[in-house]
């Protein structure tokens, strides 16, 4: 599984940022036939909203991908201090190449097994991540575990059960080459998740995308 992963983001590492930012006009007409239009530009806004500008506790950022979406917010919070972590080197070192301050660091590794202490982070984002990650139970517990009581949960991905063309293209091709990885999740089971380890929630749903901010309770 995780060679597959690997794999998947090193042959789609060039078209990626492409594809997500629907930069020409396949992949725009990508978005509109298989995900209800849902723009991952406009959700990357709202979800990037929920933290404030001057923001200056400690980040984890995963996946960073290849920060195609977080460049711009991260360069603005000199005052944090940012961990990018990605399992794929591929991403990663397109992440590094567009982003070099001295508050911002960036691993690789597993969402799944997290190299850091308990309780370290204010916030964790997570952007079109669990769609991807292959033990989403594990990265729920990893992400729960290494942030701060009161600590902010905020992320993006696809949710299963809201549309069926786009069910079908996840099963039939993005799961097939590695970018998503099942067993995926509906609004309602998630929202039963959070609402055990998290308060304030802060959820929507825009086509089969949904993003939230939530704090540790
Ligand atoms: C769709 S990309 C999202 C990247 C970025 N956040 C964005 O919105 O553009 C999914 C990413 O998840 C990473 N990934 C998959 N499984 C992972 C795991 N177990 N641990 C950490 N990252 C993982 C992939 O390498 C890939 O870069």
């Amino acid at each position: 599984m995780a060679d597959k992963i690997q794999n998947a983001y090193h042959d789609s590492k060039n078209i990626y940022d492409d594809v997500l930012t629907q930069s020409n006009f396949f992949s725009k007409l990508y978005i509109k036939l298989f995900w209800s239009g849902t723009d991952d530009n406009e959700i990357a806004r709202k979800v990037l909203k929920y933290i404030p500008d001057d923001f200056s506790g400690k980040i984890l950022d995963v996946p960073v991908g290849t920060a195609v979406f977080t460049e711009k917010k991260w360069k603005q919070l000199r005052g944090a201090k940012i961990t990018c972590l990605d399992y794929s080197s591929d991403m990663l070192e397109q992440a590094k190449s567009r982003i070099n301050e001295p508050y911002i660091s960036f691993v690789q590794g597993d969402v799944g097994k997290l190299p850091m202490k308990d309780e370290c982070f204010d916030l964790v984002l997570s952007m079109n991540g669990f769609h991807a990650f292959p033990d989403k139970e594990k990265a729920f517990h990893e992400i729960w575990r290494v942030l701060k009581p009161g600590g902010r949960f905020i992320a993006c991905f696809y949710i299963k059960g809201e549309s069926a063309i786009t069910d079908c293209l996840v099963k039939a091709i993005l799961s097939k080459k590695g970018w998503f990885t099942p067993p995926f999740q509906t609004k309602e089971e998630l929202q039963q998740l959070l609402s055990v380890q998290y308060r304030d929630i802060d959820f929507h749903v825009d086509g089969s995308m949904v993003y939230f901010a939530c704090t540790k309770k």
